[in-house]
């Protein structure tokens, strides 16, 4: 065994927020189903931009890779491209009205990986987001999304968020019928509320035409993250922030405002809204529940603000300037022309509850207390298991049958726990090492044993959902939430999407990083 006390970390350990709550918000949200409203109905019948036009405040932008946000509308929701041969395809609605064919995209980039190449406007006016350029604050093209590392269900059906990895970002900087000026206007956008960060800025809605700071009040656009550098509120955050340029508002002034709390449901829906010397921001749990007004009041008293100089391109994942350092997930979102009546927003978020969006794998689905075996999925290795090694501490692939030695399949046998550093993951002894774990260190895995410390805890925790490539389980580090569990070169690590380890590789990345869990060979 390798002495695990006097290791230092080699890499510099990006600062994470634990998301104990958050994720304990999944199992809880995922349980609860929808009593007021059939999803079904709903979504067949009105969609939120069918809300927003009844409340005289139509969508002049509508963005989803889950679903249509018109009852009427059957055209693409969004467009992948194959990293196998650069083809590239667009994905519909099952139906008019309904819900992304995922299984059009799955089929589609089988083998390979795709990325999200356009998110369609389905309002008609045509402002579709695509890569976005370079802007003042970073180089660019932007990064594109990783079409399959946000699943998902969307009453039922399998569906793709868009998982903004830093570096990722949208834009459309031609667009029509987007406010400018002082303007009003009203957005939402439905998000994943565990996956956020510090940097600057995880932001939906109206920016610069010219990709760059062009000063005060030349935004308006719904934050979502725990950056403090402009504004703040309770808690560690994230919070829901508005974006106006040189400043995310969490109220009138700069700074702390003691009203926008810290939240982190799984599905959050997070609004803003904006009129002449008048602004809000509203936020809700996707899933379930009705909208908090979290500020609604002056223009920040700021010089700048009041009016506003909105230039009505639009942005994702990104800041104003192509500031792109921020992570966070987007489903879906729409901008109107007019200030929406907070009656409309409570109409929209009573359709996206109903809509039932839900996590693809519950935690659950891998009991705590059973005993299993980690079989790759990849075509190279589908008789290979994840297992500790005898010789070393090394976590490692390799062929395991109904004939291998006892000891073999006992190493990769794993008993599963609740998470040591939190309770709606998981963490995995070893069937034959009592007390040591799977976890991570220096990006690659070994098994060691638990030292108590909290640092040992996250890098031993993991949390599933879904198979990236549409197969079995996918498992996210608890401190490192872009990576996940992965084999390469028949070896375990710690991956992301495209990095600096040779393991970030993304060929293969999709399907290396899907595991089936099976009855444990020991
Ligand atoms: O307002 C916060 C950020 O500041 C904007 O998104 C960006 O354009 C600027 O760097
Ligand atoms: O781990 C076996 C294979 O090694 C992986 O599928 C691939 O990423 C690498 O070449």
């Amino acid at each position: 065994m390798r002495d695990t006390t006097d290791r230092r970390p080699q890499h510099p350990v990006r600062a994470r927020l634990a998301r104990v709550g958050a994720a304990l918000a999944v199992l809880a949200g995922a349980l609860v189903g929808v009593t007021t409203l059939s999803g079904a109905a709903a979504a067949a019948t009105q969609g939120p931009c069918d809300l927003y036009a009844a409340g005289g405040t139509p969508c002049v932008a509508a963005h989803s890779t889950t679903r249509a946000l018109y009852a009427g509308y059957g055209g693409p929701l969004y467009q992948v491209r194959r990293a196998s041969d650069g083809a590239t395809r667009n994905i519909g609605p099952l139906s008019t009205g309904g819900y992304a064919d995922a299984a059009a995209q799955d089929a589609f980039c089988a083998g390979t990986s795709c990325v999200i190449t356009v998110i369609y406007d389905q309002s008609g006016k045509g402002n579709h987001l695509t890569q976005a350029p370079a802007g003042g604050a970073a180089p660019g093209p932007d990064n594109l999304a990783n079409a399959t590392a946000a699943p998902v269900t969307v009453n039922g059906h399998a569906a793709y968020g868009v998982y903004i990895a830093p570096g990722t970002g949208y834009r459309n900087d031609h667009t029509s019928g987007i406010a400018t000026g002082d303007q009003p206007e009203g957005m939402y956008a439905v998000l994943d509320g565990t996956h956020y960060d510090a940097g600057c800025c995880f932001d939906y809605g109206n920016a610069e035409t010219s990709n760059t700071d062009t000063g005060n009040g030349h935004m308006e656009a719904v934050y979502f993250g725990s950056i403090k550098v402009w504004g703040s509120g309770t808690g560690n955050g994230p919070w829901v922030m508005a974006d106006q340029e040189n400043g995310l508002f969490s109220g009138l002034s700069t700074g702390y405002n003691a009203n926008d709390p810290s939240v982190s449901h799984r599905f959050l829906t997070a609004m803003v809204k904006g009129a002449p010397n008048q602004w809000a921001i509203r936020a809700a749990d996707a899933q379930t529940g009705s909208l908090s007004t979290y500020y609604s009041g002056a223009r920040p008293n700021a010089a700048g603000y009041n009016p506003m100089h909105k230039e009505g391109a639009i942005i994702l994942g990104i800041g104003g300037d192509n500031s792109d350092s921020s992570d966070g997930t987007f489903y879906e979102g729409v901008m109107t022309a007019g200030y929406p009546t907070d009656a409309t927003e409570n109409a929209v978020q009573a359709n996206v509850a109903a809509a039932g969006y839900r996590t693809s794998a519950p935690a659950g689905a891998v009991a705590p207390g059973s005993r299993v075996s980690l079989q790759a999925t990849t075509a190279c290795c589908t008789s290979d298991y994840l297992r500790h090694d005898d010789a070393d501490t090394k976590v490692v692939l390799s062929r395991i049958t109904a004939s291998s030695p006892a000891t073999d399949k006992a190493d990769a046998s794993w008993i599963v726990h609740t998470g040591l550093a939190n309770s709606a993951c998981l963490s995995f002894e070893s069937a034959n090492s009592a007390g040591h774990y799977l976890r991570h260190f220096d990006f690659e895995l070994y098994l060691d044993p638990n030292d108590g410390t909290s640092q040992f805890a996250q890098d031993a925790t993991f949390c599933p959902g879904g198979g990236n490539s549409g197969k079995g389980y996918s498992f996210q580090s608890a401190n490192y939430p872009d990576k996940y569990l992965r084999h390469y070169a028949y070896t375990g690590y710690l991956a992301s999407f495209g990095g600096s380890n040779a393991w970030d590789a993304t060929g293969l990345w999709n399907d290396d990083t899907s595991w089936l869990v099976d009855p444990s060979w020991g």
